[in-house]
């Protein structure tokens, strides 16, 4: 099995991420495979969450905070400016209280308040949650493939959605009893039924959009999750126990992308020792990763003579790792 034949034998799978740690080229290899889907005549949203602006690197120009912009024929680039969603949080935030209570001003207390909770880097993750749930739930594409920042982060976002899918059912649950309260005190005051439950409702919209958006992520025949590695001890060891969590959360693994090989043509006795070394030593590690991650390895990917920057080596990549296999 190889990515390409993934992706042409599975087309349902349209939810893409490639994860792993922080520079081994999960923003390089998302970009290459929405390059190659698009080319491929699919309509390809590559975003990401990612402060760093990292897709406005590779592709040099600036997208940030910008919607999806277009790059090449059928193929969008978006990065999500969380600080501004989380400005309009808050402001979404004040102008509901506004309504619900008939307020002129939202008061100072609350105010405070809500200044005082967007400071926590809790309102800064669900800010982005938010905005990934917005990207992926509308589903104009044929493919999402969101480029992920280091270290577990999608994995703290799938173990959010449980947290939060909790924490809205037992707040949901409370105001349903409490209406019921108020619904037999209305009916004791001889009112009609009580007002809708504004708070309610919000909260049963919030619930059903992460639940739709958790469940396709946690979706086999919806969602591929590939892992990216490098031949280098530490990281097969990383990626030996990210894989584990990944498991524990029913986070569908497809499949591993081992990146940055030396090229094997260098020709041995005309190279330096020292390089000499280096392609042993990727050797073992090789090894060993087809010991751990055997079939389960979707592609080879070469180490380029330069950084993977600009549509050209873009496109260079792509041919490597689709056409040439
Ligand atoms: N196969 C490769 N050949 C050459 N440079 C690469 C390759 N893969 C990644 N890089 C470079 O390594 C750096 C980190 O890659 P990046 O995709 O940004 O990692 P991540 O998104 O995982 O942090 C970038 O400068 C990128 O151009
Ligand atoms: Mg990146």
């Amino acid at each position: 099995m190889s990515l390409r034949r993934v992706f042409e034998s599975q087309p349902d799978r349209r939810y893409i991420m490639f994860g792993g740690k922080g520079g081994l080229g999960k923003t390089t290899l998302s970009a290459t495979s929405a390059f190659w889907l698009a080319r491929q005549g699919k309509r390809v949203l590559l975003f990401s969450v990612d402060p760093q602006a990292s897709l406005s690197d590779i592709f040099q120009r600036d997208i940030f905070g910008q919607g999806p912009v277009p790059i090449v024929e059928n193929l969008w680039a978006q990065e999500v400016d969380a600080d501004r969603r989380i400005k309009d949080y808050q402001e979404e935030i004040r102008k509901k209280i506004l309504d619900m209570y008939g307020f002129e001003k939202v008061p100072e207390e609350i105010d405070n308040y809500i200044a005082a909770a967007s400071a926590e880097p809790a309102m800064e993750e669900s800010a982005i949650f938010d905005a990934v749930v917005d990207i992926i739930v509308r589903g104009d594409y044929d493919y999402y493939i969101y480029d992920l920042v280091p270290l577990g982060h999608a994995l703290y976002y799938l173990s959010m959605a449980k947290v939060y899918d909790e924490w809205i059912n037992k707040i949901t649950k409370l105001r349903e009893d409490m209406r019921q309260y108020d619904q037999v005190a209305a009916t004791m005051r001889r009112e009609d039924t009580v007002q809708e439950d504004q708070i309610l409702s919000e909260l049963t919209y919030i619930k059903e959009r992460i639940n739709a958006s958790s469940r396709i992520l946690t979706d086999k025949t919806r969602t591929a999750f590939f892992f990216v590695v490098v031949p280098e001890e530490m990281i097969i060891l990383d990626t030996k126990k990210a894989a584990a969590l990944f498991a524990k959360f029913d986070v569908p693994l497809s499949g591993y992308i081992v990146n940055r090989i030396l090229p094997a043509d260098l020709g041995p006795g005309t190279i330096p020792p020292y390089l000499q070394n280096r392609i042993a030593m990727q050797k073992k590690y090789l090894d060993d990763i087809k010991g751990a991650f055997g079939n389960e390895v979707l592609a080879y990917v070469p180490e380029m003579e330069r950084d993977v920057t600009g549509l050209a080596m873009i496109e260079r990549l792509a041919r490597r790792l689709f056409e040439e296999g």
